[in-house]
Parts: structure tokens; C-alpha cells; sequence
């Protein structure tokens, strides 16, 4: 057995980096402007690529990997499952009924329907709300009120309530009735909010904190003004948590900081720690939205990926994983405004709740991305200007100072060069 292990470690490390770039480019789609690594295995917080440099992980592949890798138990379920990963829905396994108690038990909400990704999620969601709507006789609520800058995914249903223009143009028409509403326009007590929320709203839909573009939390008095809306219409919240739920901001749920709770709530992400899974809970009020042969799908909430999801469950209340994501958080967000505070020229602002952090910079951040992957540090930059970190759960102290400091010696030169570049 052991020499089989050695001869597959060996496989993946004979085939290169530029092997990859040159296969991809000629048979994959090329929808993705990769960064030029190649990782081929993961410990803890630690990412090597096929030449075996070591990059520390400030992204968690988008939020997902939040154990980092290789952790033992995730490694022991893998083993134990690995005789029955897929059933369908055409029959029970152990796993859905009790990942379905968990997440209910956590969210409040009173019923689960697991899907396989965060677009997938969203799709569900605005069904449910349509099908709700029809079934309580309202058939003209059929619209949806979903904020400017919003990522909700890739669909056509979650892109049709994706503000953002980029990932929107080239496939429109998308689904009529999406109107955007501006969460920090508040001069006029938000009135544009309570205006475009009416009798023919479906549902609203909100990011709790909006990820993708740039780590801002949702303003707590825009909710309640939200909030007042939707239940004068009669319209439902659903609330988008497949960036910041589970465990991200240092509660299971970020609404859990907020003065509203969703009628359905959508998560994904880390649920299966790296093994596609989604889900979208769905309050009592609404439960009856979906009924037999409504929606379905051949692959959500399968038995491996909802034993990990339910092994992850577990360890977010057992292993006080949430406890160290406020206080790391906090940790690292006091080194990055210590940063700001002598960059006030670099740095516009920290955002961020737990271990979803953001800094804004005053310039485009590709190039300080590029300079730390070759300083062995794994970042993502979005919307042009903003850093945005999700490492794992399991990132030490340590591991961020250090982290920090090569950001601030690379912040400091890449602004230089830019402005050089300028003049
Ligand atoms: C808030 C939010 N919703 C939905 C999605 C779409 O998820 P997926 O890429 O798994 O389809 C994302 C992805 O980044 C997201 O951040």
C-alpha cells in the first residue's frame, strides 16, 4: 500500500505547472484569468505548489476551505464514506435528515433543501418565493428587489438579481421584474427603498454582508427599513449567506447580528469543507412553497457531502471554532487599521465582521495580489480596490502579523511604482 501512496505522491508532483497552462489553454474554456501556480496539496493553513514552495492561505479557495487542509477528521470521514458516495434523491442515507435537524436547530428555521452550489441555493430561493406567492393567491407578486452591487452568482436567475453590469451584460435578457435598491443611500430615509418594495414584490433579497463586492456590511437601520416594507407587501427576506454564513463573522449566521431574520436563508460555501454542497432553509411561514415535484436535483445532499457538512456542524459548536474567528478577527483587523492609520494615502478603510475582512486601497490591487503570491501569501483582490480576506478558521495569530507584515512592505512599493507609472 505504501508504495502506491508514494508512486500517486510522485505522479501529481512529475506534472508541472507550465504542462497545466498548456493543456488548459488549449481545451478549457478560458472563462478564468488563473494566477500562475499550481497547488498540489494542503496542511492546516498551508497551501504547496508542484514545486513544493509553501504559501499561507488567506482565501480558503473563496471562503470554503475553513479547516484548511488535511484536517484528521475531515480526513477520517472521507475514509469512512468513500464506499458510498452518491444515492440520489430517490431514497434515504443516514446524513440529510440529520444535516437538515443541525442547520434548522442553528437557524431557527424550520425546513432545509440541499442543492450543490451557492447559485444553486439562490435559484431555489426566488422559486420557493414565486411558488409561495402563487400558492397564497398573489399572482402578480413576481418581482424581486435585491441590492446595487450584489453577487448572487451565475445563473439565470441568481445573475437576473446580480446588480453588478460586468457579469451581466453578455447574457441579457435576464428574468424581467429585478429592480436594485442602494443600501447607503440614506439622505432621504432610504424612500427609494421603501418606494420600489411594493404589492408586486416576490421577495427581497439581501447579502447580510456583501462579499464579492468588497466586504460591506448591510447597514442595521437600512434592514429594519427594509423590514417594515417587505411586511407591509407581504413580500419574503431572503437572505443570501453563502459568503458570510456558517461560522464566517464569529456567529453561525451573520443575521444573528442584525435586527431581521430571513423567511429563507442561503448557504454554502464551507458547509461541505471543499465538497460541493448548498442549502436553502425556508422559515414555517413558507414551507409550503415548494410541494412534491416543485424542484429537485440529481446530486444536492448527497451522503458524503452532507456526512462532511454534518461533521463540520458538529465542529463549529465542539471545537469553539467560532469564539476564535471573533477574536482573530478582531486581532487582524486591528493590525490592518494600525496599517491604515500610517497609510492613510494607501488604505481608505478596514471593513468586516470576524474572518471575512476587507481594506479598500486608494489604488487597483492586482499587483499587490501578484507580489504576495510571490512571497508565498495566497490573497484575492475584488472590485478592483479592495483585499478581500477569508482565510481559514484555523489561521494563527501568528500566521496574520506575518502575513501583514510583508503586506505593508509590498502595499508601500506597489503604490510607488504606480505612481511612478502615472507620472
Ligand atoms: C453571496 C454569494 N451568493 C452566491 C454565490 C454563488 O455561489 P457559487 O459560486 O457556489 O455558485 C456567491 C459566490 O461567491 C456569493 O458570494
Amino acid at each position: 500500500m505504501e508504495s502506491v501512496a508514494e508512486e500517486k505522491d510522485e505522479t501529481s508532483q512529475s506534472f508541472t505547472l507550465a504542462q497545466a497552462q498548456e493543456l488548459e489553454s488549449k481545451y478549457v474554456l478560458q472563462t478564468y484569468a488563473r494566477n500562475p501556480v499550481m497547488f498540489v496539496r494542503g496542511k492546516g493553513s498551508t497551501l504547496y505548489d508542484d514545486t513544493g514552495k509553501a504559501y499561507l492561505d488567506f482565501i480558503s479557495g473563496i471562503g470554503v476551505n475553513v479547516l484548511g487542509y488535511d484536517h484528521p477528521r475531515v480526513r477520517k470521514v472521507l475514509k469512512e464514506q468513500g464506499n458510498l458516495l452518491h444515492t440520489s434523491n430517490l431514497y434515504y442515507h443516514p446524513y440529510q435528515g440529520q444535516l437538515a435537524e443541525s442547520l434548522i436547530k442553528a437557524s431557527g428555521m424550520a425546513r432545509a433543501f440541499f442543492c450543490n452550489t451557492g447559485a444553486e441555493s439562490v435559484e431555489g430561493a426566488l422559486k420557493l418565493a414565486r411558488a409561495w406567492q402563487r400558492r397564497q393567491g398573489h399572482e402578480n407578486k413576481t418581482e424581486f428587489v435585491s441590492l446595487v452591487n450584489s453577487f448572487h452568482g451565475r445563473t439565470m436567475g441568481a445573475l437576473s438579481i446580480t446588480a453588478q453590469e460586468k457579469y451581466r451584460k453578455p447574457f441579457e435578457p435576464l428574468i424581467p421584474g429585478v429592480r436594485f435598491i442602494d443600501a447607503n443611500k440614506c439622505e432621504d430615509d432610504f424612500a427609494e427603498a421603501r418606494e420600489t418594495i411594493n404589492e408586486r414584490t416576490a421577495a427581497v433579497i439581501i447579502e447580510t454582508i456583501q462579499g464579492e463586492s468588497g466586504i460591506r456590511p448591510v447597514n442595521d437601520y437600512f434592514l429594519k427599513v427594509v423590514r417594515e416594507a417587505y411586511d407591509r407587501v407581504g413580500a419574503l427576506l431572503i437572505l443570501d449567506e453563502v459568503q458570510c454564513g456558517l461560522g464566517r463573522t464569529g456567529k453561525v449566521f451573520a443575521f444573528e447580528q442584525t435586527s431581521v431574520k430571513p423567511d429563507v436563508l442561503c448557504v454554502a460555501k464551507p458547509l461541505g469543507l471543499g465538497v460541493p454542497i448548498g442549502a436553502f432553509l425556508v422559515a414555517e411561514k413558507a414551507v409550503d412553497g415548494l410541494q412534491p415535484g416543485d424542484h429537485g436535483t440529481t446530486f444536492g445532499g448527497g451522503p458524503l457531502a452532507c456526512r462532511l457538512s454534518l461533521e463540520f456542524m458538529h465542529m463549529l459548536q465542539e471545537e469553539n471554532l467560532m469564539q476564535r474567528v471573533s477574536e482573530v478577527g478582531n486581532y487582524f483587523r486591528k493590525l490592518l487599521r494600525r496599517m491604515q492609520r500610517s497609510h492613510p494615502d494607501l488604505i481608505a478603510e478596514v471593513r468586516g465582521l470576524g474572518l471575512m475582512v476587507g481594506a479598500e486601497l486608494t489604488f487597483s490591487g492586482k499587483g499587490v495580489i501578484a507580489k504576495m503570491l510571490e512571497r508565498g501569501f495566497v490573497l484575492n483582490c475584488t472590485h478592483d480596490t479592495v483585499l478581500r480576506f477569508l482565510p481559514p478558521y484555523i489561521i494563527k495569530k501568528a500566521e496574520i502579523s506575518a502575513m501583514i507584515t510583508n503586506l505593508e512592505e509590498v502595499i508601500v512599493e506597489e503604490a510607488s511604482v504606480m505612481k511612478n507609472a502615472a507620472l
